[in-house]
């Protein structure tokens, strides 16, 4: 057996290694290539990636597995040898048991869809999406089909993205979670607004860059294993282990853009960094999903970036660089700005209370949608209807409303709720951190973060894949995904600062 493990693990570094041939392209294509690169590049990235198909799943890995997986039921079950095995069982079913012809339909639909919706935003006409979107909801339900039996179409889509959970434990957690942020919200629109104009000036590209590379270096990203460039959307790229690169931009009509998306995307990439050597080339190289994933990056940007604890040291530091901007701006006026709440249309640019909701309203349609309940043509009146229930706002255009994300003409069909669970798991985890380090905030209002990233690292980082999503969040803080603590945490913060 352990030659067969053996063997397997070669196999799979070699799925590793074309990967990470091809994330280097990726970020390539994203930062410095010239435009003249595009078609060649995309033939290359399509051959690696059809390469790493072929590989993983070729018959041999199929009977690997089938050898092992008697012996895995032997060992402990959280070893990294049954975690491999068990993981790599279930990304190979899920990889073999959709036709390759299936497949390429798939591709060749949604990047037709990508052009149509592209278009469909720019012209705010939603009529020329809709032929696009309908064929992605058909051929999505196709897919879940293929993973019968399931308790829920949604559940196959849902699990390419948070493996083993459940459509109705996220129904289950966002019912519990909406009411709770639509009062929150209105109870913040009837009190007067902060004011954050200072927010809304020119501060130089220079100054920012070096000032987010301070903050991060004080996070503990590792230059070593890393490198910041800069790309029209912010982004993380993992090579390898020892390679994690994150990019920033700049954007002249919103200064705190690069600051927090610098923090955003180094609590990404330092969760890559964080994860234990051994499992370099392997399924196990990498962080578990993308609701964890978030977790990380929304702690660092919102739990750590917005915090008071954070300003009591760096703020003197930002005063000094930007004086002609906040000079005059004391510290407590400051930490308003950045936390200021209020509804608007673009999720993207939504704060900590109201950046949920946008999620939430997503993800219900996708249900409907895929239960058949809601028709496409349907969907920007079921849209707009949601964004006054929960937001207060009507989207005067589709470009505004329905076509903001380019989500669903990629067929990203269960990626929205990711983003909202990941906040809900920054909260969680937050909690344990205070209760095991209770002199958490002091260290951060010194400027010390190895306490926090350290205790990350034991506790989340390390383990790389080897846990699914609920599964971690049981592990590290006694319970599943739970809603209930980023309710406590935007009541207590937005309280503090609403005077609610
Ligand atoms: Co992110």
């Amino acid at each position: 057996m352990e030659e067969k493990l053996k063997q397997l693990k070669e196999k799979l570094a070699v799925v590793a290694d074309l990967q990470a041939a091809a994330a280097l392209l990726g970020w390539d294509q994203q930062t410095y290539m010239p435009p003249g690169g595009a078609e060649d590049r995309g033939h290359a990235l399509g051959t690696l990636a059809r390469l790493a198909h072929e590989h993983f799943t070729a018959d041999e890995i199929g009977s690997l597995l089938g050898d092992l997986e008697p012996y895995a039921a032997s060992l402990d079950a959280d070893s990294d040898e049954a975690c491999l095995i068990r993981v790599t069982r279930h990304a190979f079913d899920k990889e073999t048991k959709v036709p390759a012809e299936k497949v390429a339909e798939f591709a060749f639909v949604t990047t037709v869809a990508q052009g149509a919706w592209e278009e469909a935003r720019e012209k705010s006409d939603f009529s020329i999406f809709q032929p696009h979107l309908e064929k992605i909801v058909a051929l999505r339900r196709e897919y879940a089909d293929y993973f019968k039996p399931y308790d829920h179409v949604y559940d196959p889509l849902l699990d390419d993205f948070e493996r083993g959970m459940k459509t109705a434990d996220v129904k289950a957690i966002f019912e519990q979670l909406r009411p709770l942020q639509v009062e929150l919200l209105q109870a913040i629109s009837e009190r007067p607004q902060v004011d954050d104009r200072f927010l809304h000036l020119a501060y130089p590209e220079k100054d920012q860059w070096d000032f987010g590379v301070d903050v991060v270096t004080h996070f503990g990203y590792d230059w070593k294993r890393g490198r910041q460039d800069h790309s029209v959307h912010p982004f993380t790229q993992t090579v390898h282990l020892g390679d994690v690169r994150i990019t920033t931009r700049f954007d002249p009509e919103r200064p705190a853009s690069m600051l927090f998306s610098t923090m955003h995307e180094a609590g990404h990439a330092m969760y890559e960094q964080g994860v234990a050597p051994r499992l370099a080339r392997s399924p196990l190289a990498g962080g578990t999903s993308l609701a964890v994933h978030e977790s990380q990056s929304r702690m660092w940007e919102n739990l750590v970036g917005r915090s008071r604890a954070f300003w009591t040291f760096f703020y003197p530091k930002f005063q000094k660089v930007f004086a002609s901007q906040v000079g005059n701006v004391s510290m407590e006026a400051f930490y308003k700005g950045i936390n200021k709440v209020e509804p608007s249309f673009i999720r993207v640019e939504a704060d900590e209370a109201t950046y949920n909701l946008h999620v939430m309203l997503r993800l219900e349609l996708e249900i409907e949608l895929m239960e058949g309940r809601l028709a496409v043509k349907d969907l920007p009146e079921a849209w707009n209807a949601r964004m006054r229930d929960y937001l207060g706002l009507t989207p005067p255009n589709d470009s505004l409303g329905v076509l903001q994300d380019v989500h669903w003409s990629g067929g990203m069909i269960g990626y929205f709720p990711t983003y909202a669970l990941g906040n809900l798991i920054s909260v969680q985890l937050w909690e344990k951190i205070n209760q095991d380090i209770p002199d958490l905030e002091s260290q951060i209002a010194a400027g010390r973060f190895d306490g926090l990233l350290g205790w990350l690292r034991q506790n989340v980082h390390s383990h790389g894949a080897k846990f699914g999503p609920q599964e971690l969040v049981q592990r590290v803080t006694g319970s599943k995904i739970d809603p209930m603590p980023y309710v406590r945490y935007l009541k207590t913060k937005y309280g503090d600062i609403y005077g609610l």
